[in-house]
């Protein structure tokens, strides 16, 4: 029987921020499909429990490989481990995030160097670095934001850094092209973590939580998961004609006009309004 294009079983996977938060949800989603993860972290002890977690939960092979992607060096290194942990790579997921949500007076020089450095410079130096490792058919995914098109709460640097990933996974794509290697990206909205869930719970969060789902025009929340499941897709042979694409993954948040967003905000308890016109 032919294997489904959608089965990822024995595939080789990288993921930069692995040890925590989505990046630790995307190592989860490709270990329960069967593929063997490096998880990559500039924190060991987290990075360290996250690849033992994958071993003994999905009985695949994973190890922790240390890397500070600011750094270029360390950068390089960890594609030279990776060579030799794994031998190849067919699945690259650029998701590392390290600066901090400042607002627009408080943003400064290291935070836009720390944001730019993690999200752009790394995801191109590290493609780059990885891709002699990449057989035919194999494939990048950049995590941006919807940040990248819209403006919200997080720095200016972050706006400025998804921007460029977006940029960078179209021009990626066609540098790779001739390899057999997809490039595309994929823009998460808002995200519950598993660490947040027990607040996001709370009765503390009745009126945040309500928001939440109003925001959405299903009242769906998403999660880690979310994002790991279109990172299986774009990885996967079913998307072999994909390259080049930013997928946004929000649930439709940001498909919405403002005002009829806000106007429906005027009662409570939270209730969409229907729209006139
Ligand atoms: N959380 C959301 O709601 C959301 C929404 C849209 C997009 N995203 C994107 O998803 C990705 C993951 O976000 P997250 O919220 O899970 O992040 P996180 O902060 O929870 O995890 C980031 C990981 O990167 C690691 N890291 C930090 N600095 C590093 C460095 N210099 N070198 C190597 N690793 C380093 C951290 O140790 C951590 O494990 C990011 O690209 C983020 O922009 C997140």
């Amino acid at each position: 029987m032919k294997a489904s294009p959608f089965s990822l079983k024995g595939k080789k996977v990288l993921v930069t921020g692995g040890a925590s938060g989505i990046g630790l949800g995307i190592c989860k989603g490709f270990a329960r499909l069967g593929c063997s993860v490096i998880v990559s972290d500039i924190s060991r002890t987290a990075g360290e429990h996250a690849a033992k977690l994958l071993r003994q939960k999905f009985k695949v092979k994973s190890a922790y490989i240390h890397c500070d992607l600011t750094k270029a060096t360390s950068v390089a290194d960890l594609a030279a481990s990776a060579k030799k942990a794994f031998g190849r790579v067919d699945i690259l997921v650029n998701n590392c995030r390290a600066g901090q949500p400042k607002p627009f007076d408080q943003e400064t020089e290291g935070n836009w160097d720390l944001n730019l450095d993690t999200m752009a410079k790394a995801c191109f130096f590290l493609s780059r670095g990885i891709l002699p490792l990449m057989p035919a058919g194999s494939s990048i995914i950049n995590i941006s934001s919807v940040l990248s098109y819209a403006v919200g709460g997080e720095a200016p640097s972050y706006h400025v850094a998804k921007a460029a990933v977006d940029q960078l996974t179209r021009y990626l794509a066609v540098q790779c092209g001739s390899k057999q290697v997809r490039v595309n990206a994929i823009a998460p909205g808002f995200i519950v973590k598993e660490p947040h869930l027990k607040r996001f719970h709370s009765k503390a969060s009745d009126e945040y939580r309500a928001i939440a789902h109003y925001a959405h025009p299903s009242g769906a929340i998403g999660f880690e998961s979310d994002v790991a499941n279109a990172a299986a897709f774009l990885a996967s042979d079913a998307a072999r004609f994909v390259t080049g694409q930013v997928l946004v993954v929000d649930g439709g948040l940001t498909i919405q006009e403002p005002f009829m967003l806000l106007h429906g905000l005027g009662s409570k308890p939270v209730q969409r309004k229907r729209r006139r016109g």
